[in-house]
């Protein structure tokens, strides 16, 4: 076993693991991680050993369970409140998902695939209208997924200024304080949207899911609050943060865009390839409710247990040469979406989201460019989440 290396710590490359893990690929499957508060945990790299665990029922995601990890300073603050869905375990998890997976699945991710197109045709014709240049971020990368995820549930997109600057704040403060703050923000504005829709009901999933289910008990309040604040935050800064890195990580591999341009069918694949080598959702935790065996280790009960995704989704037992990025393979499998009962429930849309919205760019913009050198472009700093803060194009 390794030493307790210090986990999280920065890309140095947005689309590589930060350097400093190399020890923990090194020692796989599994090794301790200290983190900032301390505590150490268990680290699984094994791309076999994490899909084993993430789907055995004795780890738990109650982030209420006392002995749940914080990765950082703002976690031990959210931990306080009860978590929909992705904090509660089964059998209670297993009845909301259950809730939600019909408007989730491929038959109604594709049925949105026409207005898709047509929000991502309108927002690239008025990039194309302004620029060049332009900053990828702020007119294509973030307004996709955000107005697809609105017009779904049933949010007006006129309020996007404020839940992308709260959910901002709510996924990157450094302060336990600002992300409470962000967080009863949030849960305030959709107190007062649900409210708004018990009286005048209107049309997406919020208005469903208050005649469906909040009507008739099966979801509280409370819950149906958190829920709508979950679906909203997830579904818009996951994708968006895929689609700048996604487009930055093809234009710093020019002879894999060509590949894609020159056949449009590797699309799908190069979506699922994108997603392995960026894993941008990176750190999931979970914590022990019994001893487990695994990988020659005893993770003993209350231990935590931690699967840095972009590390899984780099090993090479899984995946050749997997410091490569390489658009013609057979990705599948990845844990980008994580594994288990928890899997994103949005990967459908996501991955509609990600293949129009990197199509249409590089059909409409085919001498797409970065504007400045790639060193100067801002990346997020190491977290859970990886992007670009900003990503200034020219063609
Ligand atoms: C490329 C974009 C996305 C990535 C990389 C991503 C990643 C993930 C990952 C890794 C998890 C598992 C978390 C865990 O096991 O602890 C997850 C869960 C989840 N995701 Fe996504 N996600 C993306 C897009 C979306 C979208 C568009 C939505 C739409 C609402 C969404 C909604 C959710 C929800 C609700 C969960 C919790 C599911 C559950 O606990 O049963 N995600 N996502």
């Amino acid at each position: 076993m390794t030493e307790a290396i210090a986990y999280f710590q920065g890309r140095t490359c947005p689309y590589h693991p930060p350097a400093g893990y190399q020890p923990l690929r090194d020692a796989g499957p599994l090794a301790h991680v200290t983190l900032y508060d301390g505590r150490k945990v268990w680290a699984v790299t094994g791309h076999s050993e994490a899909r084993t665990l993430l789907s055995d029922p004795r780890l738990s995601s109650d982030r209420q369970n006392p002995a749940f990890p914080a990765p950082f300073a703002r976690f031990a603050a959210l931990r306080q409140v009860r978590s929909p869905l992705i904090g509660v375990d089964d059998p209670e998890h297993n009845t909301q998902r259950r809730m939600l997976i019909p408007s989730f699945s491929v038959k109604r991710t594709a049925a949105l695939r026409p207005q898709i197109q047509q929000i991502v045709d309108g927002l690239l014709d008025r990039m194309l209208a302004q620029g060049p240049p332009a900053e990828l971020v702020s007119a294509f990368a973030l307004p996709v997924p955000s107005m697809v995820i609105c017009s779904l549930l049933g949010v007006p997109y006129s309020d996007h200024e404020f839940f992308e600057e709260a959910s901002r704040r709510l996924l990157r403060s450094r302060t336990a304080e600002e992300a409470e703050e962000a967080r009863i923000r949030l849960e305030d504005y959709f107190d007062e949207l649900v409210a708004h829709k018990e009286k005048t009901p209107g049309e997406g999933l919020l208005d469903e899911l208050v005649h469906d289910e909040l009507r008739t008990g099966a979801l509280d309040r409370e819950d149906l609050v958190r829920l709508a604040m979950i679906l909203l935050v997830a579904g818009h800064e996951t994708t968006a943060n895929m689609i700048s890195l996604g487009t930055f990580t093809l234009l710093e591999h020019p002879g894999q865009l060509a590949r894609l341009k020159a056949e449009e069918g590797l699309l799908p694949a190069a979506v699922e390839e994108l997603l392995r080598f960026l894993s941008i959702a990176d750190g999931l935790l979970r914590v022990a409710m019994a001893d487990i065996e695994i990988g020659g280790q005893v993770i003993r009960a209350d231990d935590g247990v931690l699967f840095p995704t972009s590390l899984i989704n780099r090993d090479d037992g899984a995946y050749p040469a997997p410091d490569e990025l390489d658009v013609g393979r057979s990705a599948r499998h990845h844990v980008a979406f994580g594994f288990g009962i928890h899997q994103c429930l949005g990967q459908n849309l996501a991955r509609a989201e990600m293949e129009i919205a990197l199509r249409s760019l590089f059909d409409r913009i085919p001498d797409l460019r970065l504007a400045v050198p790639a060193a100067e472009i801002p990346f997020k700093p190491g977290d859970t989440l990886q992007g670009m803060i900003e990503l200034p194009l020219a063609w």
